[in-house]
């Protein structure tokens, strides 16, 4: 009994050292294979159009169930500081301040628990985590976003 709680302890001791101690979130290690694994499926290379070219056609895309493209880096952040400003941040927010969850974030995980340590990560990895669009942010709260590859 007693090693079995020393184990645990140990355990315990370790991953509180190694959470404390990991680096800052980044777009290569943290949120590509997460987005590979909840978001790719409709915002994949293969068929999601860019995005201006998805809002041309908006109700096609809409009528296939396909997203615009945000599979890489560099889509990505497109949907973080500029030019879509905030919009990651609005559709993957749970709600808690706002009243209204974003309507991405629902595929951050199957359970509660899993899409609330997903968007952990995606906050980790934002920096400030604003719902701000172009017009109404400031250039400190600009400025607060990391989106780190
Ligand atoms: C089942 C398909 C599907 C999945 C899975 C999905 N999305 Fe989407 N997403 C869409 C569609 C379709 C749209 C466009 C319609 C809309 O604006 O809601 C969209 C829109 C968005 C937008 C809005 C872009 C803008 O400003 O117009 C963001 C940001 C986004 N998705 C992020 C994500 C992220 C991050 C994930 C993974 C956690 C994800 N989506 C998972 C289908 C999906």
């Amino acid at each position: 009994m007693k090693t079995v709680f020393t184990s645990v302890v140990l355990v315990l001791t370790l991953t509180f050292i190694s959470l404390s101690w990991s680096e800052e979130a980044t777009y290569r290690r943290h949120i590509k294979p997460l987005f590979d694994a909840k978001c790719i499926g409709c915002h994949g290379q293969d068929a999601a159009p860019e995005y201006y070219a998805f809002k041309e056609e908006k109700d096609m895309w809409l009528s296939k169930g396909q997203g615009m493209r945000m599979d890489t880096y560099s889509h990505l952040v497109f949907y973080t500081a500029w030019p879509d400003t905030g919009a990651l941040m609005r559709r993957l927010d749970d709600g808690k301040t706002t009243g209204k969850a974003g309507n991405m974030y629902q595929y951050l995980g199957s359970t509660e628990e899993e899409r609330q340590q997903n968007l952990k990560l995606f906050k980790d990895w934002v920096g400030n985590w604003t719902l701000k669009r172009w017009k109404d942010i400031t250039k400190e709260e600009l400025d607060g976003i990391k989106v780190k590859y």
